[in-house]
Order: C-alpha cells, then structure tokens, then sequence
C-alpha cells in the first residue's frame, strides 16, 4: 500500500486551515477567522468547504502542492524488523481524490495551537512504480512494476500542537511541534502489475495470495509504517506553507 493513499485528505485539509487564515496572500472570497470568534471551530469548518475547490490545483504562492493528484515523485522505505524486512523503492506515486474528504470532526485548542481532526476520503485511487526486495514473514518479497490500489472510507484522526519560533528579523512563526496519525482504510482493492521476470511474478502471486488470506496481520504490520511515513511527510509539508505566513496573519486578533 503506497503510503500516500492517507496523505492527501490531511494534508487538504491542512492546507484548508492554513490558506483559510491567511489574509495577506489569500483573495478576499475565503472567510478568515479570527481568534476571538463565537464558534472557531465552526468558522474554520465553513472555510474549509470554500477553500476545498481550490486545492485540486494547489497554491504556489503559500507551497500549497497541487492536490489532485497529490504526487510524491520518490519514496523510499527500509525497515528492518522481525515481521518485515524490506527496501522498497516507490516512484511517481499519485494519489486521486484526496479531496473529496469529509470532516467528522474538528476540534481546536487555539491557546494551545492544538488541533484535533478526523476525516474520512469516501474513495481514493493510488497509483505507483515499485522496486521492492525483503520478507515479510516467511513470504519473499521481490518484484518491480506497476502498483494500483483502490480505498473506500479511509479514516484518518490526527492529532497536532504547534510552537512558536522567531526568524532573525524577529518575526514569529508556527512550526508543528507533536504530529500524531492514526489511519484505518475501510475496503481496499490493489493490483500489483509485475514488470520483472517470470521468478518475480510468482512472487507476486505469492505475496497476493498470502495477503488476502492474512489481510488482517498483514495490515498490522503495514500500518505502522505506512503512518510513520505519512507523519513525516505532513511534518514536512505543514512546516514549509507555515514558513511561509507569519504566526500573526495565521490567527488575527
Ligand atoms: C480502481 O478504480 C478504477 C476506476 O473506478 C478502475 O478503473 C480500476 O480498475 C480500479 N482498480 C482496482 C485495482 O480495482
């Protein structure tokens, strides 16, 4: 599973927050909210249905990455532990329908800069070139090709505080300071499409077949790394578009 099939709706809606606070950079069309507003978290939900169709194209301006598809142009893992060793190479992964998430909920702690969301992507296409070589279990894992997987009801709950840090000129930013992730993936369909040779589409088959009879432990072990990786992507993106707006303009008094 390519670890960026749980990516774009956080990421989205991230990218909704962030844009929707913004008001020196942003048209005038998206509705900011200020700190002291009634229902903040009800303001910061309405913003994010308007900023929603914007995201598909990104915004370059705020490092805001074009969202449909989220591309990831290379990933790679490498783990070593007693269920899964591996080295895996993905390439141009591409994820579709990020954007179509829901927002079960939304909590925020402003004077904690804490921020507590669970979203669901009703459907999310993931494609990606593989090169992978390990064991998972007592299953081989080696093949290289074509990785396409379908997800319905993706949840992601994830958990963020921020801090403040202050650039030489003395100005403060927010920067994300504890990330936590939890993802669960409702029904899924992958297709492993083997460019190698005839030994690794036997593996293949192998790995498939292993799978769907084990897909609970499977996904026990693939979980863990699979949100390992996305947290630090979101660190990743989270931080650059927060460089890129002063704290003040973020939250306005
Ligand atoms: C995923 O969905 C697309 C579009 O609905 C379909 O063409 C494709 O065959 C599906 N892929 C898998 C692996 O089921």
């Amino acid at each position: 599973m390519a670890p960026s099939a749980v990516l774009a709706p956080a990421l989205a809606l991230l990218a909704a927050l962030l844009l929707a606070a913004h008001a020196a950079k942003i048209p005038d069309y998206i509705p900011m909210c200020k700190r002291d507003v009634p229902d903040f978290d009800k303001c910061l939900l309405n913003t994010v249905e308007v900023v929603r169709p914007h995201l598909a194209k990104g915004i370059p301006k705020l490092k805001v990455p074009a969202l449909e598809p989220l591309t990831i142009p290379a990933l790679e893992i490498n783990r070593n532990n007693e269920a899964l060793q591996v080295k895996a190479k993905l390439k141009d992964i591409k994820a579709f329908g990020g954007t179509g998430f829901v927002v079960d909920r939304l909590k925020t702690d402003i004077d904690k800069l804490a921020l507590d969301v669970s979203v669901t992507i009703p459907e999310l296409r993931v494609t990606a070139d593989y090169d992978v070589d390990g064991r998972l279990l007592v299953i081989p894992l080696r093949g290289k090709g074509i990785f396409k997987g379908n997800f319905t009801n993706s949840k992601a709950d994830v958990k963020a505080t921020g801090k403040l840090i202050k650039n030489k000129k003395g100005v403060q930013y927010m920067q994300v300071k504890d990330l936590n992730v939890r993802l669960t993936v409702g029904g899924q369909k992958v297709r492993f499409i083997n460019k190698g040779n005839r030994d690794t589409e036997a593996i293949t088959q192998t790995v498939m077949n292993f799978y769907n009879q084990n897909r609970q432990q499977v996904t026990e072990i693939i979980m863990p790394i699979v949100e390992e990786t996305v947290i630090a992507f979101m660190r990743q993106f989270a931080n650059t578009i927060l460089r890129s707006v002063p704290f003040s303009e973020i939250l306005p008094k």
